[in-house]
């Protein structure tokens, strides 16, 4: 397991130095601050505003706790922060989490971590309304790595809080156990095993069989 954490934060070290951006989101090489934010805020758009009733329930967003798993370079950190009353975030890469902290200044209300790769221990307080993540645990090499964040999320989120992710749902391809690219995938009984293990409810899921396998796990 150590040798896995270790090479997921040298490999993505490594991209932050290259190019962070692209590697974050491989439709350019050359963002601008404007083009790069701007895909945040869809992303929230779609993934999000699109789905308060499930995420807010019936709470204002402005007094909502959120947690963000995998920030990358603050991409989608930078636009919960626009919506949300308080958002916490971690990454294995402490370039990466540089970076997102920057893209978050002017917002004292985000805070952005660097993490172990494989738990929220570094994340004060609990009673977390909503956890949300989107293109990490497809690039994450280990199952254990990627049910130890489920469950700690179920230990952070209030009961009936939702964390919805998206996980690799092609299970076509074989990943090679050190691949920091290409990770693991789901089907959708293993995604319905894993937050029976966790203490979700999953409720819905989107995308089986599709590289974009979102699943809304509610917490028992
Ligand atoms: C493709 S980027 C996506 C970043 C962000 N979620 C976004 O949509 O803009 C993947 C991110 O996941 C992070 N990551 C990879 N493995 C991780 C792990 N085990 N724990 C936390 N973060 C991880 C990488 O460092 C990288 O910043």
């Amino acid at each position: 397991m150590q040798n896995t954490l270790d090479k997921m934060r040298a490999d993505w070290d490594a991209r932050a130095r290259e190019n962070a951006r692209y590697y974050v989101n491989t439709a350019t090489e050359s963002w601008t601050d404007e083009a790069f934010f701007a895909t945040g805020e869809r992303t929230v758009a779609e993934e999000i505003l699109t789905d308060m009733t499930n995420i807010c329930q019936g709470r204002e967003p402005k007094q909502m706790k959120v947690l963000e798993i995998g920030c990358g370079a603050g991409r989608v950190t930078r636009a919960l922060a626009n919506l949300f009353g308080e958002v916490h975030a971690v990454d294995v890469s402490g370039e990466m989490a540089d970076r997102a902290k920057r893209a978050l200044e002017g917002h004292p209300h985000a805070h952005v971590y660097q993490n172990n790769g494989m738990d929220l221990s570094i994340v004060p307080g609990e009673n977390f309304d909503f956890a949300f993540s989107t293109i990490v645990f497809q690039h994450i090499p280990s199952r254990d790595v990627i049910e130890n964040y489920v469950r700690e999320v179920s230990r952070l989120l209030r009961p009936g809080g939702l964390f919805k992710f998206q996980v690799q749902g092609d299970t076509t391809f074989k990943s090679a156990e050190d691949d920091t690219w290409l990770g693991v995938s789901y089907s959708d009984d293993e995604a319905v095993g894993m937050a029976n293990r966790c203490g979700f409810e999953p409720r819905y899921r989107h995308g089986a069989g599709e590289q974009y396998f979102w699943l809304w796990f509610f917490k028992k």
